[in-house]
């Protein structure tokens, strides 16, 4: 812990101790201030807001911050907002009514929640965003996430090994191409989308500039591929249209997809092998990214079809999300080990970053199912349980 981060967290505990004094939240009961009974986690909600359930991601993560908060003795109001953002504002609006005293939410867009947060923040009720940043808001007190310029990074590496570029060690192989590629991003709404691909893009920008790389469809700006709400659906017809567009009728052959995340990677998969490129990546098959280590990709993994994910443990995360939660219930403020990256237009706001991993076939059982993330019958079932 950096002395800085400890001079910035004894000035946020004294914010909060005094903000814990004027009200009914989270920080005033657990501080004990302003003569109020000192309220016990028991007798805390904490309301938890997640994006959707069509994507495993998020239905894990939703099942582990329940039941860690549980364990911890919370009562836990949880809720999953279908990736429609009217939905997920009158969720939260409803668990502060309900009288939730602590607030972890997963944004659908991380613009579009400032008057729901406002309203929490007048009632003390601490602010815990989960995964993904919340923008343009004061009222955002803790973020827990993973590294994502580094899971950019990831990314773009695992597409470099895939094409042989790089080797398992991320060495150059002395591989000179020429390959081609394509590129596609998160939803533009999504503030992890721009780390993601900045991460990656630097990482594959001096292949491009050396012309080991080449994006025959010229869209090598974010604003050009993105995909909107991370939809499977959109990311398959968009990699139709370049088919189509760039790539059909015997012109260039495409070697590679940088995707962020499975449910695109598979949207991807789909097209080209609707295209007739084979069905795995020794038939002939593009290798693709991936993020999430969602076990339908992890079997195309296993399988030779997709070459790679991110591995990032929503179970970890979880961790963070409710050690920050029994921070805030105690009037104290939660561990961060990054104050600097998150600056949300309002404030940056102190952040505990975890690691991730690359998965390739070759290491799907150390990482996966050796720590219990996936079973090795869910790996070759394709589903979890
Ligand atoms: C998460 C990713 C996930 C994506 C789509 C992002 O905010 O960080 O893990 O793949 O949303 O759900």
């Amino acid at each position: 812990m950096t002395s800085r981060w400890m001079a910035m967290a004894a000035g946020a505990t004294m914010i909060g101790a005094l903000a814990a004094c004027g009200g009914s939240g989270a920080g005033g009961a657990g501080a004990g201030g302003g003569g109020e009974e000192p309220q016990s986690i028991e007798d805390m909600t904490v309301g938890v807001a997640m994006p959707t359930e069509t994507s495993e991601r998020w239905i894990a993560d939703g099942a582990a911050v329940e039941s860690q908060l549980e364990e911890a003795g919370f009562e836990v109001d949880l809720q999953f907002a279908n990736d429609d953002i009217p939905t997920q504002q009158q969720q939260i609006d409803q668990m502060i009514t309900k009288g939730a005293d602590i607030l972890i939410v997963a944004s659908i867009d991380g613009t579009a929640l400032a008057n729901q947060l406002k309203a929490a923040a007048n009632q003390d009720i601490p602010i815990i965003a989960y995964d993904r940043l919340i923008n343009g808001t004061e009222n955002v007190d803790h973020y827990v996430t993973f590294d994502n310029y580094q899971v950019g990074v990831q990314q773009g590496t695992s597409l470099l090994r895939g094409l042989g570029v790089l080797d398992e060690n991320g060495e150059e192989t002395g591989e000179e191409g020429p390959f081609a590629i394509e590129l596609f991003a998160g939803s533009p709404d999504d503030n992890n989308t721009a780390f993601f691909w900045q991460g990656a893009i630097d990482t594959l920008q001096p292949y491009l500039d050396s012309g080991v790389l080449e994006v025959a469809s010229g869209q090598t700006e974010m604003d050009q591929v993105t995909t909107l709400r991370w939809s499977q659906e959109t990311a398959q017809k968009r990699m139709e249209d370049l088919l189509t567009a760039h790539y059909g009728g015997g012109k260039e052959q495409l070697d590679g997809v940088l995707s962020p995340y499975d449910g695109i990677s598979r949207g991807i998969i789909t097209a080209l092998q609707n295209a007739g490129y084979g069905d795995t990546i020794e038939d002939g098959l593009p290798v693709t990214s991936g993020q999430d280590a969602e076990i339908a990709s992890v079997k195309l993994i296993d399988t030779g079809v997709q070459f790679a994910t991110i591995f990032k443990d929503t179970r970890k995360l979880a961790t963070q999300a409710v050690e920050a939660a029994e921070s805030f219930a105690k009037g104290e403020d939660p561990e961060a080990n990054d104050t600097e990256t998150y600056d949300n237009g309002k404030k940056v706001v102190p952040a505990f970053l975890l690691e991730s991993d690359i998965v390739v076939a070759e290491n799907i059982e150390p990482l996966l199912v050796d720590s219990g993330y996936w079973t090795a019958e869910e790996v070759e079932a394709g589903q979890g349980d």
